[in-house]
């Protein structure tokens, strides 16, 4: 267990680091690179801020495995996975939309055990540790308590993939109407932290990776949210579709998720 607390501690130092980094860059990008698709970016200062997070990795924990979004994977000889997302929110930071943030998720043996979001606008660090609740800085967090889906506001993203965007659009058009209102900012990962902390209400996407959901998922259960997949069944991070809720609300956003797709399937 104080393995996990020293780790955090770590993740939280890199994540930081990675993240002041990233503003002290901010409106200075040397290159940009067109990854899978016009839309799907990866700058310079993401593969530092990359580098930044792996070097903390690598003086503390040399026998870590690591998944990391530019780099690809290296595998130790322990059982942990450090699952690193640099920028999440490229496009947004890209603009000098201030939106962004540096995602570090860790496993055991494939299992999340510890994660931190941190946002270095609002300087807002999202932590938890397996069985030990979710942390906004040093407070507590617990997701919302809205219970009808017409009271709640959620949020979306969309794929970068325009294919896969479109069945995310048919979603959309109905929970627009269905909840108060919804909202897409750009950031997987602080998307799942503001359902964890009570800002928003419930959080839906296809076309993630894990270094999106890894942190933050962990998260979201940790301050008593649900995750499932978006017809309610189980969900791991290397699924590519999240629903993610406030729990009281999921039943709702299932069952309209589900019949938008039969809907589909129909036309
Ligand atoms: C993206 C962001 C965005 C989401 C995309 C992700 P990136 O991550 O989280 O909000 O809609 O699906 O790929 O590319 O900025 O790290
Ligand atoms: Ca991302
Ligand atoms: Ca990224």
């Amino acid at each position: 267990m104080n393995e996990l607390f020293k780790i955090k501690k770590i993740a939280s130092i890199a994540a930081k680091e990675a993240g002041s980094y990233a503003i002290e860059k901010l409106g200075h990008i040397t290159e940009i690179i067109r990854k899978r698709g016009h839309n799907d970016l990866v700058t310079d200062v993401d593969k530092s801020c990359e580098n930044i997070v792996i070097k903390h990795i690598k003086n503390n924990f040399p026998n870590h495995s690591i998944l990391a979004e530019e780099s690809g994977k290296s595998t130790g000889k322990e059982n942990f996975t450090w699952v690193i997302d640099p920028i999440d929110g490229t496009t947004n930071y890209a603009h000098g939309f201030p939106f962004f943030c540096t995602s570090i998720g860790i496993l055991y043996d494939g299992n999340q055990v510890a994660g931190v979001v941190y946002d270095p606008n609002r300087k807002e660090l999202f932590s938890a540790i397996k069985g030990n609740g979710a942390f906004l800085n040093s407070k507590k967090i617990n997701v919302s308590s809205i219970s009808d889906i017409k009271n709640s506001l959620l949020a979306t993203g969309f794929a970068y993939d325009a294919t896969k965007a479109k069945k995310g659009l048919d979603d959309f058009a109905v929970l627009l109407t269905s909840a108060q209102a919804v909202r897409r900012a750009g950031a997987a990962a602080i998307d799942l932290c503001y359902v964890a902390c009570g800002r928003f209400d419930g959080f839906w996407e296809i076309g993630l990776a894990p270094w999106d959901t890894a942190a933050a998922s962990l998260i979201l259960e940790e301050a008593g949210g649900k995750i499932t997949i978006l017809n309610g069944k189980k969900f791991d991070i290397f699924d590519k579709e999240i629903l993610a809720t406030n729990g009281k609300i999921h039943n709702q956003m299932t069952v309209i998720l589900k019949k938008t797709r039969a809907d589909e399937n129909n036309n």
